[in-house]
């Protein structure tokens, strides 16, 4: 087994956030999680990337239990992530995005990077060399040289790729990578997904928009109040009565 979770349990306070969730994610695949607003699908993410502390269950990777490890010791282990907004620095470079990105990723040294130290130079041509890969792979070499600040929502969805393919990850997990940007956009998204998996990279993503997921998720699963509440294929999913109810019936409107 790949990322597989046991009984994922989270509570803030009273709220039971995520709620006895085993879900294994899939090698090789397009693995996606629905469910409607303050499911926990966010919240799942953070608990396997080890952003959060589960209050109860495990998350385990390749057979290892990486439950208690801190995000960076996980994300060294292959495990990347974006957020649901992506916080670039406005006043540098794509480039400069994805360098310092990186290196903040790798040795959580920021001084480093600011004061242009010997060991940040040394290391400087490797990391730029990386950046320079996925920013070609992500398709933003024509803007490598543009403030950050300066370039379009779909863009910055594309670095926000960028910064997490530039860490070498086995799997990235996708906080609704395609929000706010239009269908052709988000097309475009979706074939970069594609092309990820090609590489040998396992995606899971959490993503609102079903057209997308329909198509593109060889895997879903569906929480829904923190529980998982159907798991399967798209057509599975589609025709299931649970989640018609939880979409359409339930009060969906957190
Ligand atoms: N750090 C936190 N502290 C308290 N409550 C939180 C925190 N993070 C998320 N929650 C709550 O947990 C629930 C699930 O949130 P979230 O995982 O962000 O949902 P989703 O991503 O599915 O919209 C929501 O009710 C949210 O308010
Ligand atoms: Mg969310």
């Amino acid at each position: 087994m790949f990322i597989e979770t046991r009984n994922l349990t989270k509570q803030f306070g009273g709220l039971v956030a995520v709620k006895n969730v085993d879900f294994a994610i899939e090698k090789g695949k397009i693995n996606a999680i629905i469910g409607p607003n303050g499911a926990g699908k966010s919240t799942f993410f953070n608990l396997v990337s080890g952003s959060y502390t589960p209050s109860a269950g495990r998350v385990m990777f390749k057979g290892n239990d990486i439950t208690h490890l801190p995000p960076n010791k996980v994300a060294k282990l292959g495990v990347a992530r974006t957020f649901q907004t992506t916080n670039l620095f406005e006043q540098a470079t794509v480039l400069d995005n994805v360098i310092v990105g990186h290196r903040l990723r790798t040795k959580s040294n920021l001084f480093d990077a600011v004061l242009r130290t010997n060991r940040y130079k040394r290391e400087e041509k490797k990391c730029r060399e990386k950046a320079m890969e996925v920013l070609e792979f992500t398709g933003l070499t024509h803007i490598t040289d543009q403030l950050a600040g300066s370039i379009t929502q779909e863009e910055k969805k594309r670095v926000a790729f960028a910064l997490a393919l530039a860490t070498d990850p086995e799997v990235v997990f996708l906080d609704e990578p395609a929000a706010g940007i239009n269908p052709g956009e988000t097309e475009g998204l979706a074939e970069l997904m594609q092309k990820m998996v090609k590489k040998g990279i396992t995606v899971c993503l959490i993503e609102h928009k079903m057209q997308m997921i329909m198509k593109l998720a060889d895997k879903i699963m569906v929480l829904n109040y923190g529980e998982k509440i159907a798991e399967g294929t798209s057509e599975e999913i589609m025709n299931n009565e649970t989640v018609i109810e939880a979409y359409l019936g339930g009060d969906a409107s957190a």
